[in-house]
């Protein structure tokens, strides 16, 4: 996919489901089979009030454990600058920054236990951009290893809106573990709906969904009537 983009525009999600991807990805930088050296990575959403130069902050973390590794230069690691004077500019920055670069061609999701993805909580509008969101606290609660308590977790983030994330060519939405299987089930088999915002990439004409086993549970049925209906 990179060998076929090799100045591709590339949507980084963090957290723990993508670690894997991205150390995988470093082992075949290492061994040359690929080069992200023309790459440019977008993340996906950043904690309020954390500069780029916070350890804490996204920037920071996939400088250090995704673009970094990869031989992306710091230069084309790109995150709303959270800690600006006006946030909402940033915001609007973010997107005009997302613009010049001609869009996001693959972007890298995760999912909330809540249907959350970047930090789009149950009830963010759909057409929302880039914007300045307060995070719930299941949120704060599941982030909370990172920061050392709930109470240090900040409360507000930035993260690319619904539609920002569906301007994106193609969606990769990644999902491991037991926690994630109502709100994948959810997502992918209940109605397309604010109320789990990861509902909204149903309406993406190119979106992979990698699950696990544990993670599948919950579309068993489902699955089954997919497989059925292909070998019909
Ligand atoms: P996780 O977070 O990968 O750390 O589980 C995913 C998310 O909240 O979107």
């Amino acid at each position: 996919m990179v060998d076929d983009l090799p100045r591709a525009v590339l949507g980084f999600a963090t957290g723990a489901t993508p670690g894997p991807t991205y150390r995988a990805l470093g082992t075949l930088v290492a061994a040359g089979e690929v080069d992200f050296t023309g790459v440019s990575v977008f993340l996906l959403d950043e904690y309020l009030g954390l500069g780029a130069t916070d350890p804490r902050s996204y920037r920071a973390t996939i400088r250090r454990e995704a673009a970094g590794p990869l031989g992306v230069p710091d230069g084309a690691v790109f995150g709303p600058e959270a800690d600006a004077a006006d946030p909402q500019e940033a915001c609007q920055r973010y997107e005009d920054q997302i613009h010049a670069a001609g869009g996001i061609d693959v972007l890298m999701l995760g999912i909330g236990r809540n249907g959350h993805v970047g930090f789009n909580e149950p009830g963010t509008p759909f057409n929302l951009r880039t914007h300045v969101t307060t995070l719930c606290d299941a949120t704060r609660v599941d982030n909370a290893r990172y920061f050392g308590s709930v109470a240090d977790v900040p409360t507000y983030a930035i993260t690319q809106g619904p539609a920002t994330i569906c301007d994106a060519r193609r969606i990769l939405l990644v999902a491991t573990g037991a926690a994630k299987a109502p709100a994948i089930a959810r997502a992918l088999t209940g109605e397309v709906d604010e109320d789990c915002p990861a509902s909204i990439l149903r309406t993406h004409p190119e979106v992979r969904v990698l699950v696990d086993p544990d993670a599948a549970v919950g579309l068993g049925e489902h699955v089954r009537r997919v497989a059925r209906l292909g070998e019909g």
